[in-house]
């Protein structure tokens, strides 16, 4: 079937899960259905992931805009995320997943929160896959709180200097390499204020399948397409 060679696969995948809202009105059902779906793409794609020895995988769930859409789908969203943490686990444990938050903790409901940094601890020795799961994440935000943390530390001396290496340093993915593929579903052409900073040089992949059905063949057609890209970091073409 799918013949991947590991030197042609990414280091790390980010992804835009989007179209759960198309994906049920479609089938003549309430959009919370979509999302609850589309839990089940999110464990088909993280155990290919993990399969694959993928190491990074980075899944942009619920952004800092979202706030804004109806109180009851938010609602829902909430409860699925606190519904997916706890079923979950097991499997992360299992397969030696590491959960890791990127956004702002603080936005969320006390107990998703305490919910939250104990998955995160449970899971912190686990290494064969970082999954990070963006959460009330705004990328331009990510980027002010980078230059704000800067600025103390530059007046207490910390920074001797002012460069991408530093910038990078003080990031919600430190020490991660930048995404080398982002797959956006639903066929949108956009980067939605997702990882502004590390995206400069990713390949983007835009599927018009719907994050439902974006399952693990999908999955495999974009990294196909992916090992075929010739990446070339703004240099020219080598021989
Ligand atoms: C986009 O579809 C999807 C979201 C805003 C949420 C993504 C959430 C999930 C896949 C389920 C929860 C995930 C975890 C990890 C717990 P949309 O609602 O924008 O769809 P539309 O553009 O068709 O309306």
């Amino acid at each position: 079937m799918h013949n991947l060679k590991t030197e042609g696969l990414p280091v790390h995948v980010a992804i835009i899960m989007d179209g759960n809202g198309r994906w049920a009105k479609l089938q003549g059902l309430p959009r919370a259905q979509g999302h609850a779906i589309g839990i089940d793409s999110v464990r088909e794609i993280v155990t290919a992931t993990r399969d694959l020895n993928i190491p990074y995988l980075t899944l942009y769930a619920f952004s800092k805009e979202n706030w804004s859409r109806p109180k009851e789908e938010v609602k829902i969203l909430l409860k699925l995320l606190g519904y997916y943490l706890e079923m979950e686990l097991p499997l992360m444990m299992e397969k030696g997943i590491r959960f890791n938050l990127l956004g702002e903790i603080s936005d969320f409901p006390k107990r998703l929160q305490t919910q939250l940094l104990d998955v995160m601890d449970r899971t912190g020795k686990n290494r064969d896959l970082l999954l990070n799961i963006a959460l009330s994440y705004s990328g331009r935000r990510e980027i002010l709180h980078v230059v704000s943390a800067m600025i103390e530390d530059a007046k207490q001396g910390l920074i001797k200097k002012i460069d991408e290496r530093t910038f990078s340093k003080y990031l919600y993915t430190k020490n991660m390499p930048d995404p080398d593929l982002l797959i956006r579903t639903s066929g949108e052409m956009r980067l939605s204020n997702f990882l502004l900073w590390q995206m400069a040089y990713t390949e983007i992949y835009v599927t018009h399948t719907l994050w439902p059905d974006f399952r693990k063949d999908q999955y495999m057609e974009a990294l196909t397409e992916f090992s075929k890209r010739e990446r070339r970091f703004g240099g020219i073409k080598e021989n």
